[in-house]
């Protein structure tokens, strides 16, 4: 072993246990080796041994007793459902003037690897086969065009584009291919969240080739570390943003950079605000935003019992108790992201099991398992939510078939596929062109019986937003499926 500190490194791995790591290096090519030692010295594998053991053991939480749970506040929540309109028309008018102001940034999530969709491409390069064949990305870049517009001639939204290791090339050269959607280049910042080693289920690192380890993105909660190691929020403060919008890739309802959620969460001066969608019934398995111990924080599905989960609102008859489901859609103030040093190496890791590619350590030939072999640890970017105060987080209700429909799974699924979110967008025009005065008919060669995306509009955001601006469509006849122009 010639390459300086690779015999260190390696004694480092084998003292911790993890040895294995090294097995094939004597047989690499010198290139090989330089690679594999550049990718081991990442990662501290005394570390990842302390990760992998409280993620795959862990410790029984200090307090047994069980948790108390309870909704948020009246005063921490509002929803666009039942909301004085003039008081959401004061939040838009105050978000966009916060827009126009040049105080508002926006972080896109986009690091993840879309396992369920099957796509090699990332996430956001999806087309999901809108009669524009927008993919996820343009739409999203087209709404802050859009928001830009509204907000005034000199409205610069910066957008900060998390990707990671398997993502960033192909992010980047999709962005440039497009020349990135209209927008200005300057105004588009590319950062890469963090990876972690894959571990067997005896957290074991595995190797994904005889010179290579398997290693994943460290999950959405990776957020935070990112921004700061890349200089994101350097540029965010440089830049003069306060308020950051953050959101998910998958999501092709997104409002981004939301002047109504952004003027509701200044108007309340808090730290994050997020927004959630009306659980459809007690049995939807989604994460809840609720008050544990008297701290905002997320509840998964499999945490709470059927009594809880069917608890009715004593204020409202027929509504679920806790219905606030979380679409990973969030308000900051950027005066809360300058503490992340002071509390993101605390966020606790979870264990995700996965069928990972590894390399047999006999043959040193790559298995692609059939079953799940291993865990991918990650951060939830929601961990952070039981760090606050009440009195500092604030959650709004919106209309899920005006802002969540995530593309989650392939083709020929049952729900949250590349369909249901053509059709999603397809409705939505279609009811705010109707909503203007338009008639909407049906061209007979529409499938109307069978597929809803056929009796839809697609209004490209450049047109609208959120429905405004339509007014010049009234009275006149639109046929779907159409493309407004
Ligand atoms: P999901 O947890 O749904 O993961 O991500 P995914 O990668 O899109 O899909 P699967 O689970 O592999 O099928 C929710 C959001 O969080 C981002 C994703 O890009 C998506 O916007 N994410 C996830 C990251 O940015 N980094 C990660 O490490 C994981």
């Amino acid at each position: 072993m010639s390459l300086p500190y690779a015999a260190d490194l390696r004694q480092k791995y084998t003292a911790a246990g993890q040895g294995q790591v090294f097995t094939f290096f004597d047989s690499l090519s010198a290139t090989e080796q330089a690679e594999l030692v550049k990718q081991a010295a990442l990662f501290d594998p005394e570390r990842i041994n302390e990760l992998a053991k409280e993620a795959l053991h862990p410790s029984p939480a200090a307090d047994s007793s069980p948790a108390e749970l309870e909704p948020l506040p009246a005063s921490a929540t509002a929803s666009i459902l039942d909301s004085d309109p003039a008081a959401i028309a004061a939040w838009y008018k105050a978000g966009l003037e916060l827009i126009a102001q040049n105080k508002v940034g926006v972080v896109l999530m986009a690091g993840g690897q879309g396992t369920r969709l099957g796509s090699s491409a990332p996430k956001g390069c999806y087309n999901i086969d809108l009669p524009s064949q927008k993919s996820l990305f343009q739409i999203q870049a087209e709404r802050i065009l859009k928001i830009q517009q509204l907000a005034g001639a000199s409205a610069v939204v910066p957008w900060y584009i998390m990707t990671s290791g398997p993502t960033r090339g192909p992010t980047e050269a999709f962005f440039a291919e497009h020349n990135y959607f209209g927008l200005d280049q300057a105004n588009i910042f590319f950062f890469e969240q963090g990876v972690l080693p894959c571990i067997s289920n005896e957290g074991k690192i595995l190797l994904e080739t005889k010179g290579k380890i398997a290693v994943a993105p460290d999950g959405n909660g990776g957020i935070y570390q990112a921004l700061v190691a890349s200089g994101a929020l350097a540029d965010l403060k440089r830049r003069g943003v306060e308020h950051v919008h953050a959101y998910c890739v998958d999501n092709c309802l997104v409002r981004v950079a939301d002047p109504v959620f952004l003027g509701f969460a200044a108007s309340k001066d808090v730290d994050i605000a997020t927004k959630v969608v009306r659980k459809r019934n007690a049995a939807e398995s989604v994460g809840l935003i609720l008050q544990k111990n008297g701290k905002p924080d997320v509840v998964e599905y499999s945490e709470i019992d059927a009594a809880t989960a069917e608890a009715e609102d004593p204020h409202q008859p027929g509504v679920l108790k806790f219905r606030a489901a979380n679409i990973v859609n969030h308000y900051y103030s950027l005066r809360f992201l300058e503490t992340i040093p002071t509390w993101a190496g605390a966020m606790p890791h979870h264990v995700a099991r996965k069928k990972i590619p590894y390399a047999d350590l006999a043959t040193g030939d790559t298995v692609k398992p059939t079953a799940v072999n291993g865990v991918k640890l990650e951060q939830f970017v929601f961990d952070v939510f039981p760090h606050l105060q009440l009195s500092q987080f604030a959650c709004l209700e919106v209309r899920r078939e005006d802002e969540f429909s995530p593309l989650k799974n392939g083709p020929g699924t049952a729900d949250d596929n590349p369909y249901t979110s053509k059709r999603d967008i397809m409705l939505q025009g279609r009811r705010w062109v109707e909503a203007a005065g338009a008639k909407v008919t049906v061209s007979g060669d529409a499938r109307s019986d069978v597929l809803a995306a056929d009796v839809g509009i697609e209004v490209p955001p450049l047109v609208s937003y959120g429905g405004e601006g339509l007014e010049g469509f009234a009275g006149k006849e639109v046929v779907a499926p159409a493309l407004l122009e």
